[in-house]
């Protein structure tokens, strides 16, 4: 497996692992529901799901089309873009949860979520580009 596939994976189970803790904190506390309900969304949606199916999908979805992936420099840069991504949008929805730096916190999720819409972008086109169909003469 690639080092990213790995990762992608190692990712995911982290956030599953993260997301769970929320979302018991959450369970025990109203508060918490107030302040962590986002991140235990996106860490469930975007860290859990997504970047499970990131990995999966990188390692699953060329063997479909008899090919490698169209961009293993794609798939390592969108690995740091994603996470960076997810990583400060749980950050900055934290600070803006708690009060602590709620402009600084807007200011990150802004930019976090940029990174995290990129990140989708880079997997959608690396993707897309593995599974076109070589056209067949005639
Ligand atoms: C240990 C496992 C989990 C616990 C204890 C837990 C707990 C909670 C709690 C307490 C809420 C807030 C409910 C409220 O509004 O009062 C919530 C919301 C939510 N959870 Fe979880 N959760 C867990 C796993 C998951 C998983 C695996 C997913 C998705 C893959 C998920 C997705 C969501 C979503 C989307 C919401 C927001 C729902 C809405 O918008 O009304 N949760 N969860
Ligand atoms: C670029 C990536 C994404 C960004 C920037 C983003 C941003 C947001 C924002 C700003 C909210 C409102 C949060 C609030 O209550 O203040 C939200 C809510 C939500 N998002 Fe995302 N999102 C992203 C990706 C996703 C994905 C991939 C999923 C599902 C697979 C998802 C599922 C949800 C759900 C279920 C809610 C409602 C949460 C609730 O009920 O509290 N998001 N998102």
């Amino acid at each position: 497996m690639d080092r990213a596939v790995v990762w992608f994976i190692r990712m995911s189970l982290f956030y599953f692992l993260l997301a769970s803790v929320l979302g018991m904190g959450m369970v025990s506390s109203s508060s918490w529901v107030a302040y962590y309900r986002p991140l235990h969304v996106h860490f469930n949606l975007l860290g859990w799901m997504s970047m499970m199916i990131f990995g999966v999908g990188y390692h699953i979805l060329p063997k479909f089309s008899g090919k490698y992936i169209y961009s293993t420099k794609i798939m390592n840069a969108q690995f740091w873009v994603s996470n960076a991504g997810l990583a400060g949008m749980g950050l900055g929805w934290a600070m803006i949860g708690r009060g602590f730096s709620p402009d600084a916190g807007r200011s990150l999720l802004l930019a976090a979520s940029l990174a995290s819409l990129a990140g989708a972008g880079l997997f959608v086109f690396n993707m897309a580009m593995t599974i076109q169909e070589v056209k067949k003469p005639g």
